[in-house]
């Protein structure tokens, strides 16, 4: 058998693992022109959805709602390669372009032989802060021994969508700073701009018990951090951390002056979320934005909708989200 190419119509998207099942459900109520998927594992193929839109191969298109966001990676130009062994495989891969990345849900050991002969792809737990460069990332999945699903185009430079940050078990006072640490790398990828700097003036609302001010004190930052419950000691006898026990919605912009970033990780429903972050995007006292959207129960895309529209701004699902999105925006570039 000669290898072949079939260039197949319609979309995949890879869902996150367990969460599949959010993806489909998304795709059902928001994109119901997609039709019915065919499942490889957590990857939903939608062979009659329709491609055009999503031509530019950009995932962050101003309204934010273009590609489905519990899809951590996009098959944009969908592929069905036929082959007999795995170096014919991995040439057919790398005519195509450089960057790969696998994922698997059979077929584990055929391809990671694939993998080997692909150029290099940094695949380990990331240390932060790391940046990816802004290069073209396809993904493969293998269907069974001699055939895969591959897309050279797809919407993100992380492989097969993911970020994998390094664990420390021994320092943040919550797992939250996992958090903070993807939508930070994936916040400079975005929108191409750098961490928050050292000596920058953050405020972190709904700060107990401390991740994200914890890693925003290892960036160097100047951390004003709200909540109604104290932070660890640690970070409460840090001299660069202004603690406020507050309700953080009810504090004016005014009152509170000016910051480079705003942080919020506060448990809330979204329209009060919405309503805080408009009353500082309005006050003009702040340009980069990164906070959680908790999802309580049915999710209100409307609203979710609203924050995406919302100029210069993504609303992403994060691998380190649990029910919940993250709303980035950007204002200075
Ligand atoms: C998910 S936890 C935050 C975890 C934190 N980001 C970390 O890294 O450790 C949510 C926090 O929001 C706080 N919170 C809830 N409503 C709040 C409000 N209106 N103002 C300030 N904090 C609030 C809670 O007390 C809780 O500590």
């Amino acid at each position: 058998m000669r290898n072949s190419l079939e260039q197949l119509p319609g979309l995949a998207f890879l869902g996150y693992p367990e969460k599949t099942t959010y993806l489909l459900e998304e795709v059902a109520l928001r994109f119901p022109a997609f039709g019915k998927p065919v499942l490889y594992g957590d990857v939903a193929y939608y062979p009659d959805a329709p491609v055009p839109a999503f031509e530019s191969g950009d995932a962050f298109l101003p309204s934010g709602s273009v590609l489905p966001l519990w899809a951590r990676c996009a098959f944009l130009k969908p592929l069905r390669i036929s082959f007999d062994s795995i170096g014919e495989a991995a040439n057919v891969l790398r005519d195509m372009q450089r960057n790969w990345a696998p994922y698997q849900f059979t077929q584990f050991r055929r391809a990671a032989l694939i993998q080997e002969k692909l150029p290099y792809i940094n695949l380990k737990p990331r240390t932060f802060p790391y940046k990816v460069p802004s290069s073209d990332m396809g993904i493969y999945t293998l269907l069974d021994a001699n055939t895969m699903l591959a897309s050279a185009a797809t919407q993100s430079h992380f492989p097969a969508g993911t970020v994998l940050l390094q664990e420390d078990h021994e320092n943040p006072p919550s797992r939250a700073y996992l958090k903070i640490e993807e939508a930070l790398v994936r916040f400079c990828d975005a929108f191409g701009c750098d961490m928050p700097a050292e000596g920058a003036r953050v405020l972190d609302a709904g700060a107990c018990p401390g991740g994200w001010t914890w890693v925003l004190r290892e960036l160097g930052c100047d951390v004003t951090a709200i909540d109604r419950a104290p932070l660890v000691p640690s970070l409460m006898e840090d001299s660069a951390v202004h603690f406020m026990t507050h309700d953080a919605f009810t504090l004016k912009p005014a009152e509170l002056g000016r910051f480079d970033w705003i942080f919020s990780d506060v448990i809330c429903y979204p329209e009060r979320l919405f309503g805080w972050i408009n009353d500082w995007l309005e006050s003009g006292l702040c340009a980069n934005f990164i906070c959680t959207i908790k999802l309580q129960g049915g999710t209100d895309w409307d609203l979710i909708n609203k924050f995406a529209s919302i100029p210069d701004s993504r609303v992403v699902h994060l691998c380190y989200n649990k029910h919940e999105f993250t709303w980035m925006h950007c204002g200075r570039h």
